[in-house]
């Protein structure tokens, strides 16, 4: 039997740093919480996921100290691996190497904030946190004074955003809780956009792209070209997502045990944007933006690569098992256009980019 032909990613599996996790301990101890006291923990999880999910939170639910230990031990955490995972990717694209002063808007307790510093540690003097919630800034301000870092911290609402002075936004999970999105200001050149990976949140976003191109703007990611969206303009059911894989500490997993949701593997919706265009390579590679579909005698994975909605595809009797990966950024070079799907034989159909 012929062997079959492998081609694996390794995609990189984000953790939580150790310091995260002491401060995390001792600031729960203080607001009466505990690490490994799950299910009551849980039960605040829960209280406030639901209220997310239903939409039944004032601006301010940061006030009620509950909410912020629940926010810390499990929203927080996450929001950090997915804010981590985009300015991986942002590193990859070289996104961020001309920018002087980053902006996390709407940093509630600074889950962004937080993996930038993390992200690079030259990164000190680049941040700085915003948010219309002075809790929520109180809160974070704990966490920068036990990291001892000397991050600026304001208090303002998004309709303020042209007082910003930084030449990159960072916003994540805050443009799904707002009714209009903000004009951005003419100095900001790039923005980083991460949302939910929900039908809305993420076609909200889709749409958002679409008009934002047309002004000037350049998609760097995970699109690799400035056409429409073939996800938001060619099917109403899709969206565009990522996922990410995370190394779950055990604390984290005991406390998975008290509740109704699972987080293996985290997703979320995320745009670069900026004013410049993105490398000229770009053009030339396709993004797996889809995980595996078996289907009777072949497999199917979307890609994008343009305008139009496509799979790349292989025979099961052609012993190919390329093992991709949402993110993974393909160079195509041997395939057959088969209606909307590219059909590769082997796997030298294709090369996988890894830097
Ligand atoms: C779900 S939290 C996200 C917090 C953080 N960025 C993260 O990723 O974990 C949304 C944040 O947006 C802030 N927010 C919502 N509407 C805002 C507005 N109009 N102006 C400024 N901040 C706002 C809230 O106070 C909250 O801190």
């Amino acid at each position: 039997m012929q062997a079959r032909e492998l081609v694996v990613t390794v995609s990189p599996h984000f953790s939580i740093p150790e310091k995260y996790t002491q401060y995390l301990q001792n600031r729960l101890v203080q607001l009466g919480y505990d690490l490994h006291k799950p299910e009551t923990l849980s039960q605040v999880i829960r209280e406030l996921s639901q209220k997310f999910l239903l939409r039944q939170l004032s601006l301010d639910y940061w006030a009620d100290s509950k909410y912020r230990a629940a926010y810390l031990s499990y929203f927080q955490v996450l929001n950090y691996l997915r804010a981590r995972a985009v300015l991986s990717e942002a590193s990859r694209q070289n996104f961020l190497v001309s920018a002087k002063k980053i902006s996390d808007w709407g940093c509630g307790l600074g889950a962004a904030s937080w993996a930038i510093l993390d992200h690079e540690a030259e990164s000190l003097n680049l941040v700085d946190a915003v948010d219309s919630s002075d809790s929520a800034l109180g809160e974070l301000k704990k966490f920068f004074e036990f990291l001892n870092v000397n991050v600026e911290i304001s208090k303002k609402n998004l309709g303020q955003i042209r007082e910003c002075q930084s030449d990159t936004l960072i916003l994540s999970y805050v443009l799904n809780e707002v009714a209009s999105w903000p004009e951005i200001p003419d100095h900001v050149q790039r923005l980083i956009i991460i949302e939910p990976s929900t039908h809305q949140a993420s076609r909200a976003l889709l749409k958002w792209r679409e008009e934002i191109l047309t002004r000037g703007w350049y998609a760097w990611a995970p699109c690799v070209h400035q056409g429409p969206c073939p996800v938001y303009t060619q099917s109403p059911r899709d969206w565009c997502h990522h996922r990410i894989n995370w190394n779950k500490p055990e604390w984290f997993v005991e406390l998975e045990k008290h509740l109704p949701m699972r987080n293996d593997t985290l997703t979320m919706s995320y745009l670069l944007i900026a004013r410049q265009p993105p490398p000229e390579r770009h053009r030339f590679l396709a993004r797996v933006i889809g995980d595996e579909q078996e289907e009777r005698g072949k497999s199917r994975q979307q890609i994008c690569r343009g305008e139009r909605r496509e799979f790349l595809s292989w025979l099961h009797r052609d012993q190919v098992s390329p093992y991709l990966e949402r993110g993974d950024l393909i160079k195509l070079r041997d395939f057959e256009e088969k209606k909307n799907e590219v059909r590769i034989s082997s796997t030298s159909g294709f090369d996988l980019i890894d830097d």
